[in-house]
């Protein structure tokens, strides 16, 4: 068999020997261009297994370079790109994507970690992935997990959820953080700030469902992960944005539902513009309590609130975290209080959740048979058996 053929295109004559060298070592045979316009040429004259594209380049630069190498593809042919890039800023690299790279690495890089991007994008399905188009229809299911309090466990729920959909259930599952100003979904996965965010993603005029894809990051749980933006001043952004142009949101969330079966949304307790949207939008609001006095007085106020909304009865549904500990108030008692059944439990374990929390691997991940991994795995298949059996057409 022929060996996979990487085509480098770099105009830095020192870049160039150290990739040759460590590609060779590797086992791949490399071609080289010197500039953009050559890597065009080259693209077409040598057909690659992938490319590895430098930005900053003579007579055409790598931006302009992998537009002109997609716009030139084929019959769904699509060789895989990789940017390298001089710039840690986010904005400068989702240029890259936005060109049609695949994905980025910056300089100065370790081969090791060049190494595993290039095995990760020829495993992906290789040179002849279409670009979009030719795909699975998904379930298209929006849920987002509201807690009625701060700290009763809506992160760790929306996580762990995401990782048994994906993992236990098969489910394309994708996972937004919409705490815009302390999204916690980077210290509980044990991601860097270095990410697209949904900064990116709601700023993007041309947002499709492949740039989507790449803006997010592809946990090794199985999930992939839309972060909130990497500073609380950056929040006001996405919010600015969501106010001028609603619409920007609805895409945004529409492409989701295009690309996986499940999108779960991490909420936090503020009614604002920005997640009344998000209500609005959602398939089933999850509304996160527990036992307490304080926490059924504010499970209270949001039904009343989902009621005026509008909302039907069951699209608001209450999932109780921490079902069997101790706290004075059964499950009886809290459903009489309300009015209203609770429609899922979750069991209660606090050095499960706390250890998973502190070592940034979900327990769900960790720990897929720990008693608390296993009642929320619970959840999840209902969930899914509920949803799966609506018919998709009965959306819109
Ligand atoms: N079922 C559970 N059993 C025991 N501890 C839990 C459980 N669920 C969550 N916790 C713990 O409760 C704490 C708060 O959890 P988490 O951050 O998920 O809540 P939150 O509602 O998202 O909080 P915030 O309002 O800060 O966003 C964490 O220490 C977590 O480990
Ligand atoms: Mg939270």
């Amino acid at each position: 068999m022929a060996a996979t053929k990487v085509l480098v295109v770099d105009d830095d004559l020192n870049i160039q020997r150290v990739l040759v060298f460590t590609l060779k070592q590797e086992g791949y045979e490399v071609v080289i261009a010197s500039d953009g316009a050559a890597g065009v040429e080259m693209a077409a004259s040598e057909a690659p297994d992938l490319i590895l594209m430098d930005v900053a380049m003579p007579k055409l630069d790598g931006y302009a370079a992998t537009q002109q190498i997609r716009g030139a593809e084929q019959g769904g042919h699509r060789v895989p790109i990789i940017m390298l890039t001089a710039e840690a800023e986010v904005e400068e690299r989702v240029k890259g994507l936005r060109a049609g790279a695949d994905d980025d690495i910056v300089k100065p890089f370790h081969p090791l970690e060049l190494m595993a991007k290039i095995k990760a994008l020829l495993s992906r399905g290789g040179p002849s992935r279409p670009a979009t188009g030719g795909e699975q229809p998904t379930l298209g299911r929006l849920a987002v997990f509201y807690g009625a309090k701060g700290g009763v466990g809506t992160t760790t729920i929306a996580i762990n959820t995401a990782i048994g959909l994906a993992r236990e259930i098969g489910r394309k599952t994708a996972l937004i953080d919409a705490n815009l100003q302390f999204g916690d979904l980077r210290v509980f996965m044990d991601l860097a700030l270095d990410t697209a965010s949904i900064v990116n993603a709601v700023s993007e005029p041309d947002l499709d469902v492949d740039l989507l894809r790449k803006l997010m990051v592809h946990h090794h749980s199985g999930v992939d992960l839309l972060l909130a933006p990497p500073s609380p001043e950056a929040a006001d952004l996405v919010v600015e944005r969501q106010r001028s142009d609603p619409d920007s949101l609805s895409k945004l969330l529409g492409l989701a539902r295009r690309a996986y079966d499940y999108t779960l949304i991490d909420m936090v307790k503020t009614i604002d513009d920005f997640n009344l949207q998000l209500f609005d939008e959602a398939d089933v609001i999850f509304v996160v309590m527990t036992a307490d006095l304080s926490c059924l007085k504010n499970v209270r106020l949001v039904l009343e609130t989902m009621g005026s909304l509008g909302y039907e009865r069951s699209k608001v549904q209450l999932v109780l975290n921490r079902s069997n500990a101790y706290t004075g108030i059964n499950v009886n008692n809290a459903e009489s209080a309300l009015g209203r059944q609770i429609d899922y439990q979750i069991i209660n374990e606090y050095r499960g959740a706390i250890s998973a929390l502190n070592s940034g691997e979900p327990i769900m991940s960790s720990r897929p048979d720990a008693p608390l991994a296993r009642s929320i795995i619970d959840f999840a298949r209902a969930m899914d058996a509920e949803f799966a059996a609506e018919p998709v057409a009965a959306r819109t």
